[in-house]
């Protein structure tokens, strides 16, 4: 186990519709995010249809998250790609080979794990169009997720469903095995729009009135499920009435809260620079773009949710770690839970292993238990 101090901040960048912006809006970001200083590492997990790679320039053979995950490499340090510009890194997701394009839960999981440990203060993640659960469980598992829609009628529904699908199924994925909470997610996620479905608010106080000791991971995806929208190809002048629209329905039909961070605005410039969009950053054709950008970057807040927490040390842990510790919490006498759930414990241990380390010890499990075979 190795630590690492320095906090860091992973965006995961999605949206229901392709080919409204994704891409070349994940690009810009990193480009200047890397420009005003911070480490980032660009992820292409559009897992069938990446293209990071050609956005940055990047025509040749380099390894890529296949390698991943095909085992070729240990660890996703590994396949880290530097690029024309400094502080700038790529992770490609080219040359996936069919089937490969989804990837089973646990690999998920392990490319999340890694993905944390990556010497980066920014990740930002690119996912695919639809509603794959891919896609779906890569945008709830990131710090903050950004949803990028045109603002046509088809493409904001599309960010909706986009939405919801990303709530449910990280509901889900926390809550499946729980013998009441889990059939509860099943059918609420299967109601129309017509059906009055729980809201986020309302689901929470049914969560404790069925098991009181969920209440803080349940508080933790309320606070933590603010997905932050980027509407692009605005034409100037136009008014929100669609954005309004679309977060009143997250907030009525979902209770969540959306932030709209921003527009992009429509520039028929950036097709002469799809093979090079720092390039068109850096371009006077692309000074609104830019700026636009920059504006999000301020209303996104980065420089405060980057900054090292004073007195938190974050331990890292290996997968190998990892698998050894979700195999005591099988073998542990049920005592040991009692009052908790076993299972959200080794769900956790994926996403906070010092969490539940220090868990376990408070409840006597000796700490050679957990280091040694
Ligand atoms: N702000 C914009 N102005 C004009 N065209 C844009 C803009 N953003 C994206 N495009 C066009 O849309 C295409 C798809 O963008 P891309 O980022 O690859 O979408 P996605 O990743 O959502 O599928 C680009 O090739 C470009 O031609
Ligand atoms: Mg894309």
């Amino acid at each position: 186990m190795n630590n690492d101090k320095r906090a860091k901040t992973i965006f995961a960048v999605g949206g229901g519709k392709g080919g409204v912006g994704k891409s070349i809006f994940s690009v810009a970001l990193g480009t200047l995010l890397a420009n005003a200083g911070y480490s980032v590492v660009l992820t292409d997990l559009d897992l069938g249809a990446a293209n990071l790679h050609a956005c940055m320039g990047i025509l040749r053979k380099t390894p890529s998250i296949a390698d991943f995950i095909l085992k070729k490499v240990p660890s996703l340090e590994d396949i880290l790609i530097e690029t024309s510009r400094k502080n700038l890194h790529l992770i490609s997701g080219a040359d996936f080979l069919p089937g490969m394009a989804n990837p089973a839960y646990w690999m998920k999981l392990k490319i999340m794990r890694h993905i944390r440990s990556l010497p980066a203060d920014i990740v930002i993640m690119d996912l695919g169009a639809g509603v794959h659960f891919n896609t779906l469980d890569f945008f709830g598992v990131a710090d903050r997720g950004i949803v990028v829609t045109a603002p046509e009628p088809g493409a904001v529904m599309n960010a909706y469903g986009f939405i919801k699908g990303a709530l449910f199924r990280k509901l889900q994925s926390i809550f499946r095995k729980h013998p009441d909470i889990g059939p509860l997610i099943d059918s609420e996620s299967k109601k129309t729009e017509g059906e009055g479905r729980l809201t986020l608010d309302k689901f929470t106080k049914e969560v404790i009135k069925i098991d009181p000791d969920l209440y803080p991971l349940i508080s933790e995806v309320e606070q933590s499920f603010t997905p932050a929208l980027v509407v692009n190809r605005v034409p100037a002048g136009q008014s929100h009435v669609l954005v309004r629209n679309l977060i009143a329905l997250c907030t009525e039909k979902l209770g969540i809260k959306m932030d709209h961070v921003g527009n992009l605005p429509d520039s028929r410039d950036i097709s002469d620079f799809l093979l090079n969009i720092p390039g068109f950053l850096d371009a006077k054709a692309g000074k609104l773009y830019r700026s636009a950008i920059k504006g999000i970057i301020d209303t996104l807040n980065v420089s405060d949710l980057t900054v090292p927490q004073k007195g938190q040390r974050k331990a890292e842990f290996s997968d190998e770690d990892v698998e050894r510790i979700i195999k005591v919490i099988e073998w542990l006498d049920d005592s040991i839970f009692s009052g908790t759930n076993r299972e959200v414990w080794k769900l956790r241990m994926y996403f906070n292993p010092s969490e539940v380390v220090d868990f376990l010890a408070s409840r006597g499990v000796s700490y050679e238990t957990l280091s040694s075979e």
